[in-house]
């Protein structure tokens, strides 16, 4: 890192100038044209993905992120070729055995959602296994999105919520949008602030649809592979330039909420 790099590294820390988003997803889109363009098949695509993966967890628990939504793999994904669905389970497996202690040595959690019941056994086992292992670890909360999608995540919350009002163990009156978030696979996770897509494409692909309500969205044409930690960086920091204003007018965020003026 060059003197002056690391001197405006310095003075944007001591002047509190990047605002760190507390939770970030990331669709992590381009594997199959990352490899095509070097003439490869898309599988080694997925596979130079990992590195990106290591990448991005790195950057997010040395910047203070909480939360870090990766989407490995929608439940849409199931219509590629089956060699290809193969390989990305197999990693997915693969990379889980490998990482884990490594990710709990870090004091990160790593949690898995989606629905895991289309997923073999061997693969279910490893997922819990993984969990439990790094269910009390707080620096970090890696979710990795599996067979996810975000109308089938609206539609589980709803399940849920339907089978209590039949047991009588809530009223449907008592229903919020604060009681219906907390039967998202993403409950008790800080709210989405910054939702990252790589690949130069511009949409949401069923990801978190109810969690996207005032995400600030980052799209990128970096493929996935080639996803480092200056790229984190730069869109955390495109991040922290913007003003939120959640409906309120920019002068009511000025005078109301300071904290909210751009740097
Ligand atoms: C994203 O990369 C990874 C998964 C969907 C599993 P792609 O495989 O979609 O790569 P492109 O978009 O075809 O380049
Ligand atoms: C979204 O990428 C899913 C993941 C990154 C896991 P896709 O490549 O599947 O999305 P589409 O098909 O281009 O919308
Ligand atoms: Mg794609």
């Amino acid at each position: 890192m060059g003197v002056d790099k690391l001197a405006n590294d310095v003075i944007d820390e001591a002047l509190g100038c990047t605002k760190i988003p507390k939770h970030v997803a990331i669709i992590m889109d381009g594997n199959g044209r990352w490899a095509q363009v070097r003439g490869k098949r898309r599988t080694f695509g997925h596979k130079a993905g990992v590195d990106a993966v290591r990448a991005s967890v790195k950057y997010a628990r040395q910047s203070g992120i909480q939360s870090l939504t990766l989407f490995a793999f929608s439940s849409e994904n199931w219509k590629r070729p089956k060699e290809e669905v193969g390989v990305l389970m197999d990693l997915f497996g693969l990379v889980l055995k490998s990482e884990v202690k490594r990710l709990h040595k870090n004091d990160i959690r790593l949690k898995v959602i989606g629905d895991l019941s289309s997923f073999s056994e061997s693969l279910q086992k490893k997922i819990h296994k993984a969990e439990a292992l790094t269910a009390n670890n707080s620096a970090l909360t890696v979710n990795i999105a599996a067979n996810y999608g975000g109308r089938w995540d609206i539609v589980n919350a709803a399940k849920q919520l339907i089978s209590k009002v039949q047991s009588a163990e809530i009223d449907s009156s008592a229903i919020t949008e604060e009681v219906f978030d907390q039967h998202m696979s993403t409950a008790r996770l800080p709210e989405l602030d910054l939702l990252i897509r790589t690949g130069g494409d511009h949409r949401v692909s069923n990801f978190l649809l109810w969690q996207c309500a005032y995400a600030e969205f980052y799209f990128t044409d970096i493929l996935w592979p080639d996803f480092n930690e200056d790229a984190f960086k730069a869109a955390v920091e495109d991040f922290s330039s913007r003003q939120r204003r959640f409906g309120l007018t920019g002068e009511q965020i000025m005078t109301q909420d300071p904290e909210h003026k751009p740097c």
